[in-house]
């Protein structure tokens, strides 16, 4: 490990235009579970039956009581961590300029991250069915389910369920910091969903190196990744900061 994190810290320092992608493992050390693998919530629960817009449509008080009031008391709690603040360095650094997530947790913005492209909405805020008037989640009265906007509207996470389209501004926005990048860190995610898992392939095709941190081989590994360090996001991230602040 120690030779990727010295490629990786070499890879970095020059680069102006880095961009990372996120998904669920960079948020595990923040006490928000995973999606897949042990402990995630797809083993705990059929995505089909509790994450997909047909399943809220038909039942949307079963999809609150299960998704929704267990995801937000972990949401509410949770903060961000080395990995979430390491990247929030680099900008700092100069060197990353957007961060692409699939999470819908805000943790990026909270560590202070500027430019985040929420990939997947965000769980920050819910959104009437009726009239789309937008509610932040924390004023939102959950006593009754689903609950119900003033105009007694059905409200729902402003986040994208199975079989629903990626928020078009996301999309393209991503799309178009991927086709610029120098350098793309690809971090905590499983790369199996579509279209996110797409943005390395758009990042290696322009050229960039294709970096993953994660504890785990995925679908980039061999393929469209450079390279994979192995490990947890907020030790790994830890050593590159120290290695590019030492070589500053
Ligand atoms: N640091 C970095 N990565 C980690 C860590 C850690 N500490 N712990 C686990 N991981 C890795 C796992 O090895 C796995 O590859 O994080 C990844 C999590 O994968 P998923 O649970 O599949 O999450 P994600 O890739 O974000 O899922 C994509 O699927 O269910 C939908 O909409 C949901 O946005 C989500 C999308």
């Amino acid at each position: 490990m120690d030779a990727l994190i010295a490629r990786a810290i070499n890879d970095l320092a020059p680069a102006r235009r880095a961009v990372a992608l996120t998904g669920a493992g960079i948020s595990i050390d923040s006490g928000i579970p995973p999606f897949r693998g042990p402990g995630g919530l797809w083993e705990r629960f059929d995505p089909m039956e509790i994450a997909h817009i047909d399943s809220f449509m038909r039942n949307p008080a079963k999809v609150w009581k299960v998704l929704v009031k267990d995801l937000k008391d972990v949401i509410d709690a949770a903060r961000p961590n080395d990995g979430h603040c390491g990247l929030a360095r680099l900008e700092q650094l100069g060197i990353l300029t957007s961060v692409i997530t699939q999470n819908i947790d805000g943790l990026h913005q909270m560590a202070g991250n500027t430019d985040v492209i929420e990939f997947h909405g965000t769980f920050a805020w819910q959104r009437c069915m009726q009239c789309d008037r937008r509610i932040a989640t924390s004023k939102v009265d959950a006593s009754r389910l689903p609950p119900r906007c003033a105009c007694s509207g059905i409200l729902r996470p402003d986040a994208v369920f199975f079989g629903e389209m990626i928020p078009p501004v996301a999309l393209w926005r991503s799309q178009e910091v991927a086709a610029r990048c120098d350098v793309m860190l690809v971090v905590g995610t499983s790369a199996v969903v579509q279209p996110a898992a797409s943005m390395p392939v758009i990042a290696k095709e322009a050229g960039a190196v294709v970096i993953e941190i994660n504890p785990e081989p995925t679908a980039l590994t061999g393929g469209i990744s450079d390279y994979l360090i192995q490990g947890k996001a907020g030790d790994v991230m830890n050593r590159i900061v120290a290695g590019l602040e030492a070589k500053r």
